[in-house]
């Protein structure tokens, strides 16, 4: 398994490109089964997940063409199977993202239950009985979700308990071939979502209310083909410009999209950081100040990211004073503070939250990631630490962030992958 071998405490300078979302882009990926025509999807990340959902594609027979700058051409119309296998699952929940469309497309889908992940127990409940209000038949067995549908799904005014962004993005992509109206009340207001209705929309779908708590879906008879470029990745963003505050650095990152981005900017603003933002790029710069800590709390979206908590940790175990961070969206999403009190942090959970006492520098120290944003919060304790890290299972961080010890390196950074 490769490792990542991190020699600290340079201040990242320089500039680097934002990939594509993501979180958008797998949603985008799936809503391709909606239509028979061809869906040209552009400004995919160089990601594992991504590279997930294709073979996902291609398990239901579906072959995507891709070109050089990993543009994908997705016809679905040779499909042949309607099954996520659990090998699949088990590697990427979001894997989940199929059933919506496959199930009002081809009236049946049979989906690997996702089980709980190194963040929580992630339940698909919210999903499901949202699909069954929707006229859905669906069971669970041996592991996997059995749905099927005589004729069409019928739309329906559905409260969502909590606030779920695959769980809205699943229903809102079932809906748009619905028979009549959908509403989804308590939906996912994360720009991700607008990204997939606004990908939707362009392939014939009519939405309205994305980006607010109440989207309307009225169905069509069918969609159609599209070109759509997914939108920047706003925590990838969000963290090369944690790593640059916590670094006392100076950095500009350029194909983002600043104004998805104000809560993590007025907590980088709190923590000392002159922040300028341009229509598609955002310069921080700490003037080589020591960071101030920060206090936060994580809910959705217009919220605080709990994708964003990790790496704020990491800047808080550097920072001058205290801070304290409460987690409301994972009920399990502090593997990484244990690994960075080895490095000699000092922080202490309480409940869901965990305070920080800032120290002047951490330790390197072998550690290990657990899921994907503990994995890029360790290596900004890496960048902290006073001598060498190495950041083991590191296929956590391939998962979600394109190329990211170029990009580290770019920047300044001593950062190197070591292959097993
Ligand atoms: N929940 C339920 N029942 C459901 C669905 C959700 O109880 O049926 C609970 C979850 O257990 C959690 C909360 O609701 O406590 C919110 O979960 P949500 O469904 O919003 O999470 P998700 O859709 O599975 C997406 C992102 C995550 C991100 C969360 C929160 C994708 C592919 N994943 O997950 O991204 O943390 O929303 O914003 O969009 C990541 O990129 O590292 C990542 C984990």
């Amino acid at each position: 398994m490769d490792k990542l071998l991190i020699q600290g405490g340079v201040s990242l300078k320089g500039e680097i490109r934002i990939a594509g979302a993501k979180n958008s882009a797998l949603p985008i990926l799936a809503a391709t089964l909606l239509t028979h025509d061809t869906v040209k999807v552009c400004n995919l990340p160089h990601l594992y997940d991504i590279t997930t959902m294709i073979e996902l594609m291609g398990c239901l027979g579906v072959e995507p063409i891709i070109d050089e700058k990993l543009n994908v051409e997705i016809n679905s119309s040779s499909i042949k199977h309607f099954n996520a296998p659990y090998e699949l699952v088990k590697t990427m929940r979001a894997s989940i993202l199929v059933l919506g469309p496959l199930l009002t497309r081809y009236g049946q889908a049979e989906v690997a239950l996702p089980g709980g992940c190194a963040i929580g127990s992630r339940p698909v409940n919210l999903h499901i009985s949202a699909l069954q209000a929707m006229g859905a038949n669906i069971t669970v067995e041996n592991g996997y979700i059995k749905a099927s549908v005589q004729g069409k799904l019928k739309g329906a005014h559905i409260f969502m308990d909590l606030v779920t962004v695959t769980g809205t993005e699943n229903v809102m992509m079932a809906a748009t071939l619905a028979e009549g109206q959908t509403i989804i009340e308590n939906a996912a207001r994360e720009p991700e979502v607008v990204d997939l209705a606004n990908c939707l929309i362009a392939m014939g779908a009519d939405i309205s209310g994305q980006g607010g708590d109440t989207i309307v879906i009225n169905g069509v008879d069918e969609l159609h083909g599209c070109t759509y470029a997914v939108m920047p990745d706003r925590i990838e963003t969000g963290t090369y410009l944690i790593a640059a505050a916590a670094t006392r650095g100076h950095i500009k990152v350029k194909d983002t999209q600043p104004d998805i981005l104000e809560s993590v900017l007025s907590k980088l603003e709190q923590a000392g950081s002159e922040i300028k933002i341009g229509e598609n790029w955002i310069e921080l710069d700490m003037h080589g100040q020591r960071p101030k800590a920060v206090s936060l709390r994580t809910a959705p979206y217009p919220a605080f990211p709990t994708d964003m908590q990790a790496q704020f940790t990491a800047l808080n175990s550097v920072a001058l004073g205290s801070g304290s961070i409460t987690e409301t969206v994972f009920e399990n999403r502090f593997m990484h503070v244990h690994e960075m009190n080895r490095m000699g942090a000092s922080m202490r959970v309480e409940g869901n939250t965990v305070i920080v006492d800032g120290v002047e520098a951490l330790m390197g120290a072998p550690v290990m990631a657990t899921d994907l944003r503990a994995s890029a919060s360790l290596i900004i304790a890496g960048l902290v630490s006073e001598n060498e890290t190495t950041v083991d299972r590191i296929y956590h961080i391939d998962r979600g962030y394109e190329c990211i010890e170029e990009k580290l390196q770019l920047l300044g950074a001593q950062i190197r992958r070591i292959p097993s």
